[in-house]
């Protein structure tokens, strides 16, 4: 690529910034070009060429652009002006398919990847899902990613987290008019359907988290046949609950800002916000809940998450047990 090409395209990432900022609003031609010091018909020609290249953009004269949808991609080109993130995906690795982005991105951290590096792909071949289940990752459709975050937080305290990209997925979700909820510990559902899973995997010593590979799968566009039997009667995707495919690369950035405010949010305060917005989203508090853990099974109400995330279960004797990992079935699901 030539310098000026170079020049040309950052200028329609800069355009394609402001308008992505203003969603569903105008933004003057004007204003455009006084932003970047382009006469009109240059932002014109910007614009056109950016059309060009699959982006939507609405010209309504004396009211100006409005963008209306990008290129369903994942690639850094369509993410990166999309994003208002400071840290999180500043630095993407796109594959067009890999085995798992949280092994790729286990390996990259390990490597010395920095806080906030991303790794995304279409497809994944070998997806991996909690308790050694996989996560069925099909081409085109779905969002699949792993952030490489360090922390500073001791070993026992990474599993907030976990619930912290729950909080953030659950009010993505909800943003795109889903009416998604949280199972406990860190399912994102909608009308009692799987729709997003979480997992994190960390590299610690017994003081010192190294790093945490935060794995993020959402069913966006997946039909019922894209589930193996197995999932198909509880899983479920963002277009099948809104009745309209969904533009991964849009939610996509929307997921990363939620993800990073929260992130920034457990940082500066600790676990207490995340807790209580992980409580007015759940699924599972007040519901009577089977918890299955390794062997043994337990009843009761599921009543409230303490300040580790751990859930705590009234049982039928009256007596409140602590539930650190496990599967919940709920009984009676909201
Ligand atoms: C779950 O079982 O609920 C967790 C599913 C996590 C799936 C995501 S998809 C992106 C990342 N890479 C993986 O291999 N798994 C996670």
């Amino acid at each position: 690529m030539g310098v000026t090409e170079n020049a040309e395209q950052t200028q329609q990432e800069i355009i394609l910034g402001f308008l992505a900022d203003g969603r569903e609003e105008f933004l003057s031609g004007e204003a455009l070009s006084a932003k970047l010091g382009l006469s009109r018909t240059a932002v014109w020609k910007h614009v056109q060429s950016l059309r060009e290249k699959g982006y939507r953009i609405d010209a309504v004269p004396a009211r100006g652009y409005r963008l209306v949808d990008v290129p369903d991609r994942l690639s850094p080109l369509e993410l990166a002006p999309l994003l208002s993130t400071h840290d999180l995906g500043q630095s993407i690795h796109f594959h067009e398919s890999l085995p798992s982005t949280n092994e790729a991105a286990f390996r990259l951290a390990a490597d010395g990847a920095e806080h906030g590096e991303v790794v995304i792909t279409d497809q994944q071949t070998a997806g991996k899902g909690r308790r050694g289940r996989t996560w069925v990752s099909p081409a085109g459709l779905n969002l699949y990613f792993s952030a490489i975050l360090r922390p500073e937080l001791p070993p026992q305290r990474a599993p907030e987290l976990t619930l912290v990209a729950a909080v953030a997925l659950a009010e993505a979700l909800r943003e795109a008019d889903a009416d998604a909820l949280i199972k406990w510990p860190n399912d994102v559902q909608i009308g009692g359907r799987k729709v997003a899973g979480i997992l994190t995997e960390l590299s610690a010593e017994p003081e010192r988290v190294h790093f945490v590979v935060l794995g993020i799968g959402v069913n966006l566009n997946a039909g019922p046949e894209h589930f193996p039997p197995e999932v198909a009667s509880t899983a479920t995707s963002l277009s099948q609950a809104l009745g309209r495919r969904v533009n991964r690369a849009l939610f996509t950035a929307s997921l990363w800002g939620r993800l990073e405010e929260w992130l920034d949010l457990h940082h500066e305060v600790g676990f207490e916000p995340v807790r209580a917005r992980w409580k007015e989203l759940s699924a599972t508090l007040r519901q009577e809940v089977l918890v299955r853990t390794g062997g043994s099974e337990l009843r009761g109400v599921a009543e409230d998450i303490d300040t580790s995330g751990a859930l705590l279960v009234r049982t039928a004797g009256g007596s409140l047990e602590r539930v650190l990992a496990g599967d919940v079935e709920q009984l009676r699901p909201r």
